[in-house]
Parts: C-alpha cells; structure tokens; sequence
C-alpha cells in the first residue's frame, strides 16, 4: 500500500550529531512522525568549511533524504541552514517543504522586541552574516553583536559541559565587550542548547538565551497543519543513519537526544 502523502516521514540532518537537540524535540513534540536522521560525520564540522563545500554536501544529503520519500526537510544546523537554505529551495523546488533553523529564531529575536541582541554560533554561520543581515532587515534599529565560538561545538561534544574547562571558554568568549547591554543571547549553533543553563548563569538570568528548538518545532507544526499533513500512523522509533561511523560517535548521541540511539552507517559520496 503506498502511503498517503502525511503519513511520509521527516527527514533532519545536520554535520554530526548536534541536530540531534532538533530531533529530540520533534520527536516529542510529534510521537506519530516518522524521522529520518543524517548525521554527516565524516564531513564535520561544518563550521570550518566554505559555504560552496557545505552546499554539495547539502545537497546530496537533501537528495538521500528525499530517495526516502521525506514531506518535509528540517536542517538542523546553522551553519548549513545559513550556507544552502536557498540553494536547496532552488534545487529541488516543491518536492518537499525545506525548514532552517536560522528564520523561526530571527522572528522570535524580532517578536520579542529587543534592541541589542547577541549572536554565538560557528565561523561559517557568522561568516555568512545571516542573523545580523535578517535581523537588520526587519528592524535597522536592533544592534546585532555577533561573535564566532568555534571551540564550543567540539567542547560539547567532548562533554565538557558544567564544569570548569566549560565555564572557563564561555567566560573567554561572552565576555567580550562588545556584549555589554545584549538583552538576548541567540545560540546559533544547534549543539549549544546543551550549555544554556551556563550561559544563563554568565549572565546572571539578566538577559534572555533564546535556542531553535522550541521555535522550530513550532514553525514545524504550522507548516505541518496549515498543509495537513500531520501523520496520522501509529508511532514508528526514528532512524539514524551517519555518513562515518565511530563508536564514540554513538555514545555521544546520548547527550544530545537524551538517550543512547543506534547508528547506521550510509556512505552516500
Ligand atoms: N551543529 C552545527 C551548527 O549548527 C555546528 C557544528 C559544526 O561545525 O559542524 O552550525
């Protein structure tokens, strides 16, 4: 029986496996959506790479994605929604409904009225200049500070999160003073929902440090509703597939999904 078109599944990629925060709440916001992960790990980090390079490799994961059949694409890294969001929308047209995580946390930004707002995320996602351009063109008033944390994403991942060596980068970094007067923080990066209780902490809870996912999964659900085509199927356990896999790769997956998840290694080059 072929399936209905809403009852198709989700497909998420990112670089590795920091999309996975992305994929955590889609999965509990949306128990009946099928999801389909890449993680491009023998491409990681993309923050190091050139916009072109992040590109073909979004492109030929967004191909793997839709051989699958995926309604809907969410690109759950910054660094890869700033690079080819555009170009994945001009490559493929309508066969499928493209999500970044760059738009749903701009409007919030917007929505929220701030004057001074912070940025953080990888060298190619402040390279790109996508939050400071979609921010300013929405309101020329808002100050947009924006800074490069190229250590925080490996830091992470390495599980360096809550304690000393942690609280030492953040301070290094945050503590520029350009940052003096943000009224938010936007943690451009998806693997930097794992240190928002440290960055509140920095700040004193004085500022807001606002992450994609609860915005993404919200842009989600509008898409999802106002196109009908939220799954209406019995609740089906996601799959991961990753372009290289370790395992030390599989046990971080832990920290980033909450729990332990199978990985399958897909070479799609
Ligand atoms: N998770 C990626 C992002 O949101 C960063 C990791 C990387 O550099 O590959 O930009």
């Amino acid at each position: 029986m072929s399936l209905s078109f809403s009852n198709k599944p989700i497909g998420i990629f990112d670089s590795g496996i920091g999309g996975l925060t992305v994929a955590n709440a889609i999965r509990h916001s949306f128990p009946n959506e099928k999801i389909i992960y890449f993680g491009d790990t023998a491409h990681l980090p993309y923050g190091d790479k050139s916009a072109d390079t992040i590109r073909y490799y979004a492109i030929r994961i967004s191909k793997f994605l839709l051989e699958h059949d995926c309604k809907m694409i969410i690109i759950a890294c910054n660094s890869a929604s700033s690079a080819a969001y555009e170009v994945l929308l001009d490559f493929f047209k309508d066969k499928c409904i493209f999500v970044n995580v760059v738009d749903p946390l701009v409007n919030k930004a917007i929505e929220n009225g701030y004057k001074k707002i912070g940025v953080i995320a990888t060298k190619a996602t402040i390279n790109s200049n996508v939050y400071k351009s979609k921010i300013e063109s929405q309101n020329q008033f808002v100050e947009v500070i924006q800074h490069a944390t190229p250590l925080l994403a490996p830091m992470i991942e390495e599980g360096f999160c809550n304690d000393d060596i942690s609280q030492s980068v953040i301070a290094k970094y945050l503590s520029h003073p350009e940052f003096e007067g943000i009224e938010a923080l936007l943690l451009a990066c998806t693997h930097y929902p794992l240190i928002k209780k440290e960055l509140t902490l920095f700040f004193d809870n004085r500022i807001d440090i606002l992450d994609s996912t609860e915005v993404v999964v919200t842009q989600v659900r509008d898409y999802l509703t106002e196109k009908k085509l939220l799954n209406t199927g019995e609740p089906v356990e996601p799959v991961f597939y990753v372009s290289d896999y370790t395992a030390s790769f599989e046990e971080t997956t832990n920290v980033f999904y909450g729990k332990k998840v199978q990985l399958i290694e897909k070479s799609i080059w």
